[in-house]
């Protein structure tokens, strides 16, 4: 071997030598190798343990529960996490237990569901999806996790992405709605919203993708049924705001759904946990099942007994388990007859452990346990003017003829009629966990706040008896004591505002209906009403779309104001008086009654669309229109907008742009909700007649024109067949863009 090559060996020894040793991608690796590496496999098991605390019973508690063993559990370090503990007193003392008793001294993290605020409630989760306001949403979230870290919570269960198209399904009030791309976006807006840019600063939340996967698809609208959809609509519908808040959010944590996928419940569910999620998407965070999920494999005849339940969850991916106490009970003993690998147990550990040191947690385990932060951050001002402009964003102008809104400021006379009218607490929603009841504006008190002439009657009860959670509403069907007075009132008033719609707890998780109509007596009140004055402004309030249809076809003005949260009272005030103008847009497509349903803008054209000369051979019915009653991204403003000059340009093999002309030609500034929509004529499986891919919010002055801008990419042109592959394939595409998804300016364009 010549000298100069001895060298050249000799020098590369030297550079080789001095390379770092071979580190884990990053220091919270080495952390959490080195944590690991300490841990017996009991201490390994517990982090994969999470009980609930004694505030909030949200899922039916095991009768053989081990709440008598949770604080000796704690101490011995076999609790990884509590939910529904919250309170910077509760979080200390129950964080002491973990770190001042157990070996280790590792820090338990603390989850809640912080799911439309915290203290001060934002609107129901589906009414901020009608803004379509990405940026107030975000902000939304942002301060929901200022409040809940105040006090003393780091890991929120939310948000719940779950697309959904049957308003049956009382869990519709907690997500996005029915459109996948809208609900992509918002849930990467919920998220970056709750973890901010740094999930060590104390006021930045870890959250959680729910529920994975298809919850929102339950037979019959029956919470918790049974799921049955192909895998071309699990790919193209359910699963991309999952894969987005990886993508774009960098969610940390995961929960499962409690239904089954191809016949496995999905707290075991390899293909959805392994190949999928941790496989093909990569997610480094950790997954937790949802409240006894797990246990329920059982009853869902897919384990035997709770240990079979341990192995096969664990197993399949599931890192953590809530109220199944199946982990605490059997992992150790499987992974001990060889049943679960303790590379099973160690990868779900590993998780969560990354989770609690990236949020700080191992740094100071009591930084989010802070009295003056407590104090100083919840109810901020500043967080009720965000919940007051949020739940204005949110409110959607389904009809307003002649112009009856918005009403003058000095109008006399107005009868203010409903039992919901002076609820204080219906607009808060379900889901409003550490909210604390009767803290919204009523509608009434947001009207006399602005100094209006108003007379208020109750009409009917919506409800009778108790109404605490989690117990069954009592419906008021015979009470009409109440008609005569509003009657008489409205006789004698220049204008009627009702305000109509659902309890509180109509809606939420296991809070499905199989009628969608108004409940109780409402209808017969508000037909009653209008017999004496036809001069109605309808005020919806109400977590699901519902069956109106007798209100749209008689009544002059219809708002949905959904619920709204704290500031409800105050935001419909500001619309009906103009000095807010409406700019929502429906996330959902409201039906014409239940036996419509499933009913939704996306659906594919089958082989018999309605076509001239079809006589009698199309789908439809017999005996009502199959249009829904108010189509998905409808919503009406004060002012009125024209489309115009709707450019498409092909820039490339995978690049479209496309433009638009937008006026306002009415005489108030509004904000319109540009919509564009695609139609990929042919391809190898059928797509869907039109498919939302971009959405601006713009605000245009009266007068004014907007040129809005589109630009499609394989990304939105793409889809996935039933195998999970994303195919993007030339060819004709229509192209639509509108005010909402029926109505709009249409051309074409060929890849
Ligand atoms: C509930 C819900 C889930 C929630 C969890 C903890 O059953 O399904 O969304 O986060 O339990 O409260």
């Amino acid at each position: 071997m010549t000298r100069s090559v001895l060298f050249g060996v000799f020098v590369l020894m030297i550079l080789v030598a001095c390379q770092p040793s071979q580190k884990p991608t990053n220091d919270i690796d080495q952390k959490v190798n080195d944590l690991l590496s300490k841990m017996t496999l009991e201490e390994k098991v517990g982090q994969m343990n999470q009980y609930t605390g004694f505030y909030d019973i949200t899922g039916p508690a095991p009768a053989d529960g081990d709440a008598k063993n949770k604080y000796d559990h704690i101490k011995s370090g076999l609790v990884g996490s509590m939910l529904n503990v919250r309170g910077v007193s509760e979080v200390r003392k129950m964080q002491q237990l973990a770190v001042d008793s157990s070996r280790l001294g590792i820090p338990m993290i603390f989850g809640f569901d912080v799911i439309h605020g915290h203290k001060t409630l934002s609107p129901i989760p589906l009414a901020e999806a009608a803004s379509w306001d990405l940026e107030a949403i975000e902000k939304s979230a942002r301060i929901a996790a200022v409040e809940a870290t105040a006090e003393g919570l780091n890991w929120t269960f939310a948000p719940m992405v779950d697309i959904s198209r049957d308003p049956r399904w009382g869990r519709v009030m907690e997500g996005a709605g029915e459109d996948t791309y809208l609900g992509s976006k918002i849930g990467v807006a919920r998220v970056r919203g709750f973890q901010g840019d740094d999930l060590s600063a104390v006021n930045t939340l870890a959250a959680c993708a729910k529920h994975f996967a298809a919850y929102g698809f339950v037979e019959g609208g029956r919470d918790y049924n049974t799921v049955d959809i192909g895998t071309a609509t699990l790919y193209n519908v359910v699963l991309p705001p999952f894969k987005a808040a990886i993508e774009e959010a960098n969610v940390r944590t995961f929960m499962n759904s409690f239904n089954i996928i191809n016949g496995i419940p999905s707290t075991a569910s390899n293909f959805l946990l392994r190949d999928i999620l941790k496989g093909e998407w990569g997610f480094d965070g950790f997954v937790i099942s949802d409240w006894s999920s797990g246990a329920e494999m059982i009853a869902h005849g897919y384990a035997k007994d709770l240990e079979q339940v341990a192995e096969l969850a664990a197993n399949a991916g599931s890192d953590m388990d809530m109220e199944s106490y199946s982990f605490v009970k059997h992992l150790v003993n499987l992974v001990n007859s060889g049943k679960v690998k303790e590379s099973v147990v160690d990868d779900a550990v590993s998780r969560v452990l990354r989770v609690k040191f990236e949020l700080g947690l191992f740094d100071d385990p009591y930084k989010y346990c802070d009295e003056e932060r407590e104090k100083e951050m919840i109810y901020h001002p500043d967080h009720m003017a965000a919940a007051l402009d949020m739940a204005k964003k949110s409110i959607v102008l389904l009809k307003n003829e002649n112009a009856l809104l918005p009403l003058s400021k000095n109008q006399k006379k107005i009868a203010l009629i409903g039992d919901l009218a002076d609820d204080k607490d219906s607009p808060l929603g379900n889901w409003r966990m550490a909210g604390e009841s009767n803290t919204a504006v009523s509608v009434l008190e947001g009207l006399q706040e602005f100094g209006a002439d108003v007379s208020f009657a109750e009409g009917v009860k919506l409800v009778t008896g108790p109404t605490a959670f989690p117990i069954e509403l009592e419906v008021n069907t015979t009470d009409k004591s109440g008609i005569k007075e509003a009657v008489k009132l409205a006789k004698k008033s220049d204008v009627v505002v009702m305000v109509l719609g659902e309890h509180g707890l109509h809606s939420g998780e296991a809070r499905s209906r199989s009628d969608l109509n108004l409940p109780g007596l409402q209808q017969e009140l508000l037909e009653e009403v209008y017999k004496v004055n036809q001069n109605i402004v309808l005020v919806l309030m109400n977590g699901r779309p519902l069956t109106i249809n007798w209100a749209d076809e008689n009544l002059p003005a219809i708002i949905e104001a959904w619920q709204l949260g704290t500031q409800s009272g105050k935001a419909i005030a500001q619309v009906l008086f103009g000095d807010y103008n409406p700019s929502g847009k429906l996330p959902m497509t409201f039906p014409r009654n239940v036996a419509h349903i499933p009913v939704y803008y996306n659906q594919f054209n089958s082989g018999r669309p309605a076509r001239e000369g079809s006589a009698i051979f199309w789908p439809h019915y017999m005996d009502q229109s199959h249009e829904p009653l108010y189509p998905f991204g409808y919503g009406l403003s004060y002012s009125t907008f024209d489309y115009s000059n709707l450019k498409v340009n092909v820039t490339g093999p995978e690049n479209v742009e496309v433009s638009v002309t937008v006026q306002n030609t009415g005489d108030v500034d509004g904000e319109e909700v540009v919509q564009l929509y695609i139609h990929d004529k042919v391809a190898s499986i059928v797509r869907p007649v039109k498919e939302l891919k971009g959405f601006n919010k713009v605000m245009i002055k009266a007068g004014d024109k907007a040129e809005v801008n589109f630009t499609l990419t394989k990304k939105e042109l793409g889809f996935y067949n039933g195998t999970g592959e994303f195919l993007f394939e030339p060819g004709e595409f229509d192209v639509m863009v509108g005010s909402n998804s029926t109505d709009g300016l249409k051309s074409s364009f060929e890849l």
